[in-house]
Parts: C-alpha cells; sequence; structure tokens
C-alpha cells in the first residue's frame, strides 16, 4: 500500500519507484518542511523576546502586552468569531498579541487602539508581503494592488480607480437592474433543480447561494463590459471553479506555506500553474476581441499601462483578479447578510420597502441620495455582519503607542472587526445595543462619532477600490428585491434575532450559512 500523501505530492516521476525510496524522499521532503517551519518559528519568538528586552510590547508601567499563545493563521479565517472571544478574556479592552505562523501581530479591537494606530498615520503604513500568508498566496494575488505599497500602489490606483468610480457604476446602473431582474427571474428555479420549488409561489434558499453568481456577473460586466459575452462568462465561472481551489489552499493549505513545498510538483502547484496560464490567455483574448471588434471593454482600456511598461502584466493580472475573483466572496455575503437582517427584521424591512416604493418615479435620485434608509441599511448589515472576522493586517513603519503599548516598527496589526463595529459604545447608546440591527440608529450618529468605531471599506488614507461600485450593487439590489418578495427567517427562534447568524468555517470571509423564505408580493 502506498501512503496517501505521496498521491497528493505527487512526486511521479522523480523518486525511485520502490516504495522503500519513495517512502525515505517523502519522509525527508516532510522532515525539510517541518525543520524549516520550526525555524521560522524559533527565530521570530526569539526576535520577540528580544523586542520585549527593550521594552516593546508593553505599556507604560513595563506590564507585558497579553498574548493568545496559539498559532491564529487558521482559525483566525475559520473560527474567527471565538478567536476574538478568547482575545477579549485575557485581554479585556486593550490590545493583545497574536501568532500567525510564528509572526506576533497585535489585535486591535476597541476605538483608541484603531484612533492611535490609523490617525497618525501619515505616509508610514504598509502591508506586509502576501499579507503574511506565504509563497502560495503570492503567486494568485501577491502582486495585487491589494497587497502593494508606496509609489507602485498609487501608480496601480491610477490605472485602475477610474474604472471603478462612482460615475461608472451610475453608467452601468441599467445593466445592473437588468441583471438583477434576470437573477431574480431566475431565482425559483434554482429551488426547483432540488426539488421543491413550484413557480410563482415562495420559496426557500440557502442565503449565501443564492447570492452567489450575480456580483460575479455584476463585477464582470465592470470589468469586460462589452465584450463580455455569454460564453465568455462560462469561462470565467469555469476559471472561478478552478480560482476557488486555489484561494482556499491560499488561504487555508498548510503544506502551501512552505517555500520549499512551492518548488516541488504537487496537486497544489499544478492548479496554482493552470489558473495561472488560463486567466492571462483569457485576458488576453479578451483584449484581443475587445480591439478587433470595436466593443468597450475596461480592461482593454487598462492593458495600455503594461505595454508602456507602467505595471507588470503579473500587477495587471493579479489585480484584475483581487477585483473579479477575490472579491466575489466579499460581496456575495454582503449580499446575503442584506437579505437575512432584513428577513430577521420584519419593521426594518417595511419600513424601507415603503421608502423604496415611494422612490419609483426617480430611482437615479434616489440611489444618489446618502440620507436614506436604504444607505443607512446597507450601512448597518456591513456594520453588524463585517465580511470578515479580521482584518488583513498592516504595520506601521515607525514605533507606536497602540493603546498605552509601545509596539515595533514593521509589526503587522489587525483589527476585530466585528468586535469594533458592534462593542464600541456609540454602538451601545441610545437605549440600542450594538448587536441589534438598526437601521435607523445612523439617522442620530455623526460620521465623526464612529469614526473610529466602524471599519467597513478600510479606515486609513488606503480605501477599497470597490467602495463606489459596493454602494450602487447593493442599493439596485435591495432595491428590486423589496419590491418583488417579502424576505422572511427560516429556522431563527424568536428572541434569537440579535445572535449572529450561524457562519461558515471553509470560507475566508464570514459567509452566512442561514436560509431565507422569499414570498412574491
Ligand atoms: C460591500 C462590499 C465590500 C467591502 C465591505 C469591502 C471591504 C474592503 C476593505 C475593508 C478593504 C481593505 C482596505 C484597506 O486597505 O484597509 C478592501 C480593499 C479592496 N477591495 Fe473591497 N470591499 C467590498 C467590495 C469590493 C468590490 C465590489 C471590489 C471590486 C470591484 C473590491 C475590491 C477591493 C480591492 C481591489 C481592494 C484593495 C484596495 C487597495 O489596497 O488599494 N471590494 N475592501
Ligand atoms: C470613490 O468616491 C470617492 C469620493 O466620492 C473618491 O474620492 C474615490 O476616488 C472614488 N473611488 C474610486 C475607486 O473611484
Amino acid at each position: 500500500m502506498m501512503p496517501s500523501h505521496i498521491e497528493q505530492i505527487n512526486l511521479a516521476g522523480t523518486i525511485p519507484k520502490s516504495a522503500y525510496g519513495t517512502c525515505l524522499a517523502v519522509g525527508l521532503i516532510v522532515l525539510a518542511i517541518y525543520v524549516y517551519d520550526q525555524y521560522n518559528f524559533l527565530r521570530y519568538q526569539v526576535a520577540k523576546v528580544l523586542a520585549q528586552r527593550l521594552g516593546y510590547f508593553k505599556d507604560a508601567q513595563g506590564n507585558r502586552m497579553k498574548e493568545l499563545s496559539f498559532n491564529s493563521r487558521f482559525l483566525r479565517f475559520s473560527n474567527g468569531h471565538e478567536v476574538s472571544e478568547q482575545g477579549t478574556a485575557i485581554a479585556g479592552d486593550e490590545p493583545y498579541i497574536t501568532w500567525n505562523d510564528g509572526k506576533p501581530e497585535v489585535v486591535l479591537s476597541c476605538p483608541n487602539h484603531v484612533k492611535d494606530f490609523y490617525g497618525r498615520e501619515t505616509k508610514g503604513h504598509a502591508k506586509p508581503p502576501n499579507m503574511g500568508m506565504g509563497p502560495y498566496f503570492d503567486r494568485v494575488l501577491g502582486s495585487s494592488v491589494g497587497v502593494l505599497n508606496g509609489d507602485k500602489w498609487k501608480t496601480m490606483r491610477k490605472v485602475f480607480d477610474p474604472h471603478l468610480s462612482h460615475q461608472m457604476a451610475m453608467d452601468l446602473r441599467s445593466t445592473f437592474s437588468r441583471e438583477v431582474a434576470a437573477w431574480m427571474k431566475d431565482l425559483p428555479s434554482t429551488v426547483a433543480k432540488f426539488g421543491n420549488g413550484v413557480p410563482g409561489s415562495e420559496f426557500v434558499l440557502d442565503a449565501s447561494t443564492a447570492c452567489r453568481i450575480l456580483p460575479f456577473k455584476l463585477v464582470a460586466l465592470i470589468l469586460y463590459g462589452d465584450a463580455l459575452s455569454e460564453a465568455a462568462f462560462e469561462e470565467l465561472l469555469q476559471l472561478n471553479a478552478l480560482h476557488e481551489k486555489v484561494v482556499f489552499k491560499a488561504f487555508f493549505g498548510k503544506r502551501e506555506r512552505s517555500r520549499l513545498f512551492a518548488l516541488l510538483p504537487s496537486q497544489s502547484k499544478s492548479q496554482m500553474d493552470e489558473f495561472e496560464r488560463e486567466w492571462r490567455v483569457f485576458n488576453l483574448k479578451m483584449i484581443q476581441t475587445a480591439e478587433a471588434e470595436g466593443l468597450s471593454c475596461p480592461v482593454a482600456k487598462m492593458h495600455p499601462s503594461v505595454l508602456n511598461g507602467a505595471i507588470t502584466e503579473r500587477e495587471f493580472l493579479h489585480t484584475i483578479d483581487e477585483i473579479l475573483f477575490a472579491n466575489i466572496d466579499v460581496t456575495s455575503s454582503v449580499l446575503a447578510f442584506l437579505l437575512i437582517n432584513l428577513a430577521r427584521n420584519v419593521p426594518a424591512q417595511t419600513d424601507l420597502r415603503a421608502e423604496v416604493l415611494g422612490h419609483t418615479a426617480d430611482p437615479e435620485a434616489y440611489l444618489q441620495k446618502t440620507d436614506t434608509l436604504l444607505e443607512f441599511a446597507c450601512m448597518e448589515s456591513i456594520r453588524l455582519c463585517p465580511a470578515a472576522w479580521f482584518s488583513l493586517p498592516e504595520y506601521a513603519t515607525s514605533d507606536m503607542t497602540v493603546g498605552g503599548y509601545s509596539i515595533p516598527a514593521g509589526t503587522p496589526c489587525i483589527i476585530d472587526w466585528w468586535r469594533l463595529n458592534t462593542q464600541s459604545p456609540v454602538w451601545n447608546s441610545g437605549g440600542v445595543s450594538g448587536t441589534a440591527f438598526s437601521p435607523q440608529r445612523f439617522q442620530r450618529l455623526t460620521l465623526q462619532a464612529y469614526r473610529w468605531s466602524f471599519l467597513r471599506f478600510g479606515l486609513g488614507s488606503r480605501k477599497c477600490i470597490g467602495k463606489n461600485v459596493s454602494g450602487i450593487i447593493m442599493k439596485t439590489f435591495l432595491m428590486a428585491v423589496l419590491k418583488e418578495w417579502e424576505l422572511e427567517t427560516v429556522g431563527v427562534t424568536k428572541g434569537d434575532e440579535q445572535k449572529m447568524v450561524d457562519t461558515r468555517k471553509d470560507r475566508f470571509t464570514v459567509t452566512p450559512a442561514q436560509s431565507v423564505r422569499f414570498v412574491p408580493i
């Protein structure tokens, strides 16, 4: 019998055929990876102890910063809420250390930590290489705009921003509406495929499943414009299936963190190679088609920046990937939570529907307004159900004092997103709890009041590239959905509306595991 891991490592042809030789070679490789990982752990442990000797990770009284002693590299994504609770238990309202594969990172969870960290941000903030996620992540997203820093980052934003502006999204409004309508028409038949859908009647669907393809289509339209044919979109769906496997390994793969493993032939490597190759071919083909047929296609308009050397082809491809694939999980979760939060809060849903129905005469003006229940519902849903349990790391290039503790330059900091967005005193004022879904709360709060208590599109000078587009996607979505259906919860006990929705453990975003009943109006 061959040990099962041989198949995964797939060393076909590179080692002796005999079982003995195979075992030995695999054993040596596993050992080498282990030794390499242990060496890394040790190196950073020593660095931290030295830093403490110098007074870092200590407050003014010399007290050491508390620390969650386990490695949260994977758990912060899969079981983020539990990690958050354990952090609160050991450190209360103070920042604390967590470990990312042997490297110390600092968790910020209260408005004063966030203000200390971002409020004094001048030029000196940056994202660590590969977001601290190792060589496999590097190959798929390591050169994307979200990971790069300094002048490179600025140049890249200049290339991509103009195609993701508020105006661009407004111009696409009717396209978006058409796509949302088509999605709504098809939704009941998604259920029929599983056996219990009768046309024209109510149906029940898992919210994340229901919202998976729609934002993918909308963002693909933003990127490829008129060049996105049905066939091209089908190809993108195929690529997405491959991309999901690759990204899953980038976030959750254990061996994929090893540089040595990255060099060896393996299933992970061949999937990565295949994705890399096909993604390049797909984009070049789209650009060619757009040019040959004179179709309007934003990606084709961005491409000259590669040809004239402003950005590399790798940066270009990684960023389009980040915009299209990597953010689908975020955007589809955000849409799913909108459905769930409104289903759980009937009064909020009724009020919002009334507002939507009162603005059918001029939907464009309604979309543009920012003091509407529609806007507040979108804000409230992201506040209560953030896209990830913890933000991706960012560090300051000079030493800092955060929450009273001294932190050395270069220490990655992450935000406990749910805790900041729900536990900060500003969310628990006026008799409304921070864990309640209450869009109206934004009517009485000023932006200044929640400036350091609300992570949505980024807290520093660096912001989500999709923030303007997202608002229009979310609003167009809600306007259409609320006219068509009443949303009801499934399997939520009365009184439990304030409990966090169950979430999946196999995604790097906070993904609800919750069904919604769609009742035609
Ligand atoms: C409502 C849904 C969304 C939320 C809550 C969200 C949130 C965020 C956050 C918190 C960041 C990190 C900002 C920082 O550096 O501190 C970010 C970055 C980014 N997001 Fe979004 N996002 C959303 C939708 C989108 C969409 C639809 C796209 C693509 C069109 C997108 C593309 C990006 C990119 C490329 C970055 C990296 C930007 C940079 O570092 O320059 N996001 N997003
Ligand atoms: C989104 O809008 C803000 C303010 O209206 C603007 O500063 C920002 O550059 C826009 N972002 C993009 C990607 O166009």
